[in-house]
């Protein structure tokens, strides 16, 4: 028997219905939907509205959508990994509630947290079960329910976020289909200019991290977009030219959706047209773990059997990385 891969067999979306506009976000904070088109290139994004519902609800859907498109019973799914930064709660893992949720009831599974990052790291982790043959169906979940966590009093961070779910189906594969291969980095010294303070062991939740409004995203804009410009686009280079891979026999780029200008940085580092390139970050802003299979499940109607996709990544950390994938599979045939 030949080499496994781990081939994407499946993949599916949730984005909640409530759309946050630009010019409802205009009149919460003082900006403007031309400062933000301009410097990040979001028209709106989705929140998810209602007491008590949290990422899983969204997750949720995504993984039963996913289970239907690939005739899959939930009782065969042998593991299920979530990438998320905004946990349903401190514990249990959000990947549990999932499972407990969709009827998964045969599976092992765990949260991971890298950011931005966190959906391609946790694609990565679950490739190497199925390449070692122990695991067969895995899915990998990246969900963020980012307005939990976003202050709506603050214009240098209040647009940039969205909510919503992704999830791939991850099986076997014999032809060397799936992922081919990967780069993947950390640097913590770079959580300075991204993290949340309170909420975690180091300041647990009091009425002052409350009043300091420190349980939300805190950002500083320019050092993290210079680290996401120049490490993603460094990593993706990296991974076409030892894999052989050129803008000719490159089908996709798949980048994380954080800002247009890093995604056109990258692209312009590939030397690749921006038709290559998968971008919805108009629609539903920085989702962090959810950007890069809601861009998958909405591309998947023209992904062809075979396609050198890249997925290229940045997040708190800081972490980055990039994939090479092989597409298993023509889209239109399940989307
Ligand atoms: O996914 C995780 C990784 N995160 C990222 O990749 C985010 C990376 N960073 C960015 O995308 C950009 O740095 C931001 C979109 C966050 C900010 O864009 P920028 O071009 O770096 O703006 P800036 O922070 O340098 O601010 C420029 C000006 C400032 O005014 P002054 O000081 O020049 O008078 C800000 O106060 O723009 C002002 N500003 C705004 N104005 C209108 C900041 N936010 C807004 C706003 N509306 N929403």
């Amino acid at each position: 028997m030949g080499k496994i891969t781990a081939a994407i067999t499946g993949i599916a979306g949730y984005v909640p219905d409530y759309i946050l506009t630009n010019d409802e976000l205009s009149q919460m904070v003082d900006t403007s939907d031309e400062w933000i088109m301009t410097r990040i290139g979001i028209k709106e994004r989705r929140i998810l509205k209602g007491q008590g519902k949290g990422t899983s609800d969204m997750a949720m859907h995504a993984v039963n959508d996913l289970l239907r498109k690939t005739n899959t019973r939930p009782e065969e799914v042998d593991m299920l990994i979530c990438g998320v930064v905004t946990p349903d709660m401190q514990f249990p893992a959000t990947a549990n509630i999932i499972s407990d949720k969709c009827g998964i009831t045969n599976a092992f599974g765990y949260d991971m947290n890298a950011g931005c990052s966190s959906f391609l790291y946790a694609l990565i982790t679950a490739s190497k079960f199925v390449e070692s043959g122990s695991h067969k169906k895995v899915v990998v979940v990246g969900a963020d329910k980012m307005s939990s966590i976003t202050d709506y009093t603050d214009r240098a961070t209040c647009p940039i976020f969205g909510d919503g779910a992704g999830a791939a189906m991850l099986e076997p594969n014999f032809d060397g289909l799936g992922v081919v291969d990967a780069i993947m980095q950390v640097d913590g010294s770079g959580r300075k200019h991204l993290h949340q303070v309170a909420g975690g062991s180091m300041y647990p939740a009091s009425y002052e991290t409350v009043a300091k409004r420190q349980h939300f995203i805190y950002q500083e804009g320019q050092p993290v977009f210079k680290a996401a410009v120049s490490n993603m686009a460094d990593t993706a280079v990296e991974i076409m030219q030892r894999n052989g891979i050129t803008p000719e026999n490159l089908a996709w780029l798949v980048p994380h959706q954080a800002n247009m200008r890093i995604i056109e940085a990258t692209a312009k580092r590939m030397g690749i047209k921006k038709e290559q390139v998968m971008i919805n970050i108009e629609r539903y802003g920085n989702t962090t773990s959810a950007t890069i299979p809601l861009c998958l499940w909405e591309w998947e109607s023209k992904l062809r059997k075979g396609d050198n996709i890249i997925i290229a990544t940045f997040g708190a950390g800081f972490t980055w990385g990039a994939s090479l994938v092989k597409w298993a599979y023509d889209g239109s045939e399940k989307a």
